[in-house]
């Protein structure tokens, strides 16, 4: 039997109808005729710097999962029950985008290397401070998105590029939130916020939607 056999990075195969009945998969290589020598094809999709690029990112959301939730509990411990309730829904949403990437690279036949996730930064000092903070990290991961757009362009691998735009596009709304939160914090008078505003704004991020609307969907009926 002769032919191409496309195969996951993680599927281990034996080709036994091969004329040698010997192992013909190797990792990410498959025997592509019954000949002695084996010529191997190299079934990875993804250029060794996209894959290193990715797996660095798969691990970047997952330290973004981990930031949202231990300021989730620091919010909690000082009984801002809606901020926690709001940071953990988000530190699930960062576990899911990990996923996402994750499931490219595989899908890609490429290799994932799960490593340790750092740990996150400390507490924030307010609730203000945390605001902050998380906005930084969704700049600073935005940054390393369009690393990787760049990345695929200069490359032309459309399909991690059409990923990537799934990715641009939920920044853009992530930024925007945050931007949001801390416009409101601000009116309500910055990390000097009144009790009573403090209160206010617990209760309203309890109940908050974690999705904002992108621009581009915006019509002037329907601002
Ligand atoms: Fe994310
Ligand atoms: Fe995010």
């Amino acid at each position: 039997m002769q032919g191409f056999l496309p195969l996951s990075a993680n599927v281990v195969m034996f080709w036994r109808s091969c004329v040698t009945g010997l192992k013909c998969v190797r990792g990410n290589f498959v025997c592509i005729n019954n000949t002695s020598n084996h010529t191997l094809m190299d079934t990875n999709r993804l250029s060794a710097t996209i894959e290193a690029a990715l797996n660095a990112q798969m691990t970047k959301e997952a330290h973004a999962s981990q930031i949202y939730l231990s300021y989730g509990s620091w919010a909690s411990s000082q009984g801002f029950g809606g901020v926690a309730n709001f940071l953990f829904r988000h530190a699930e949403e960062e576990r899911n985008h990990m996923m996402k990437v994750l499931e490219y690279i595989l899908k890609r036949g490429g290799t994932v290397n799960v490593t340790a996730i750092p740990e996150p930064p400390e507490d924030p000092n307010s609730i203000s401070n945390c605001f902050e903070s998380v906005f930084k990290h969704e700049v600073d991961n935005t940054n390393a998105i369009y690393k990787i757009v760049k990345m695929s362009f200069d490359e032309s691998d459309w399909a991690t590029w059409n990923l990537m735009q799934w990715f641009v596009k939920e920044q853009v709304e992530e930024e925007t939130l945050a931007l949001e939160l801390l416009d409101k914090i601000k009116i309500a008078g910055g990390p000097n916020m009144a009790k009573s505003e403090l209160y206010s704004l617990d209760r309203d991020l309890e109940k908050m939607p974690d999705e904002v609307r992108a621009a581009q969907d915006v019509t002037a009926a329907n601002p």
